[in-house]
């Protein structure tokens, strides 16, 4: 596979300097914009398959795109059960290759995550694992907002807990994620340089910047989910 994927540009060369207190904001807020009818629609129907499949170890990959890491990852945790959630029914509806046959601990739903993290708060749901693949960078320095550290959804996917791992092709917003996290948490916060070749790669996107030659990076960290923050941050 080759590609020509530009590495991301940003006016940002380090840190967002607005980041701590951003943070420290959101965690000392309500979210209040009320959920929508179809993303709960969405969330319900998933939440009903997951629990049909005998409730397993839930494994969140939040923003998964066409779903190839929501297939990959359920077979490599084959006694999970991996929800893919994605606000484009354009991706999830997209055909992916697959050789052999599909595992059926997996299940993908179009939702907007920004809901789908609050209701499972509100629901006492709380993933295993929760992966964050190569979200969107938004690398403008105004756009530290739109980041998912950046946004008010940040302390609730912090109080969900579990194993949280997050990719990207900009060292920068693993940094910032890292930053985040640590600073929302006691848990110890790992970052590093990460390898992948476009044959191995989890999804689409790491294939592509992998085939490109650019430097990919993650951090990962497990955290007790927080329950009694739910009442704090989400309106139920
Ligand atoms: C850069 S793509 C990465 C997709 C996939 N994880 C990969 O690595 O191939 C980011 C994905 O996040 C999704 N996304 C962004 N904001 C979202 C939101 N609020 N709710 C659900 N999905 C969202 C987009 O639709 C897109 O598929």
């Amino acid at each position: 596979m080759h590609a020509h994927s530009r590495p991301v540009q940003s006016n940002q060369a380090s840190v967002h300097e607005q980041l701590p207190a951003v943070v420290a904001k959101h965690a000392a807020t309500i979210f209040r914009k009320p959920v929508s009818a179809v993303n709960l629609e969405a969330f319900t129907a998933s939440i009903a398959a997951w629990k049909a499949h005998g409730g397993a170890p839930l494994i969140l990959d939040a923003g998964c795109g066409v779903g190839l890491s929501t297939r990959k990852l359920a077979q490599a945790f084959p006694g999970s059960f991996v929800i893919g959630v994605d606000q484009s029914a354009e991706r999830l509806g997209r055909n992916i290759r697959w050789a052999g046959d599909l595992p059926k601990n997996f299940i993908t739903v179009r939702a907007d995550l920004i809901d789908y993290w609050r209701l499972m708060l509100s629901e006492s749901i709380y993933p295993q694992q929760h992966y964050l693949l190569y979200p969107n960078p938004w690398p403008k320095k105004s756009q530290l907002g739109r980041r998912w550290h950046g946004h008010a959804i940040f302390p609730v996917i912090v109080a969900l807990g579990g194993r949280i791992e997050c990719r990207s092709n900009w060292k920068i917003y693993i940094d910032e994620f890292a930053s985040s996290l640590q600073q929302l948490s006691a848990g110890a916060v790992h970052s590093e340089a990460h390898r992948s070749t476009p044959t191995d790669a989890l999804t689409p996107f790491e294939a592509k910047y992998a085939a490109s030659g650019h430097a990919l990076w993650r951090c990962h960290t497990e955290l007790p989910p927080k329950p009694g923050l739910a009442s704090t941050l989400v309106d139920s």
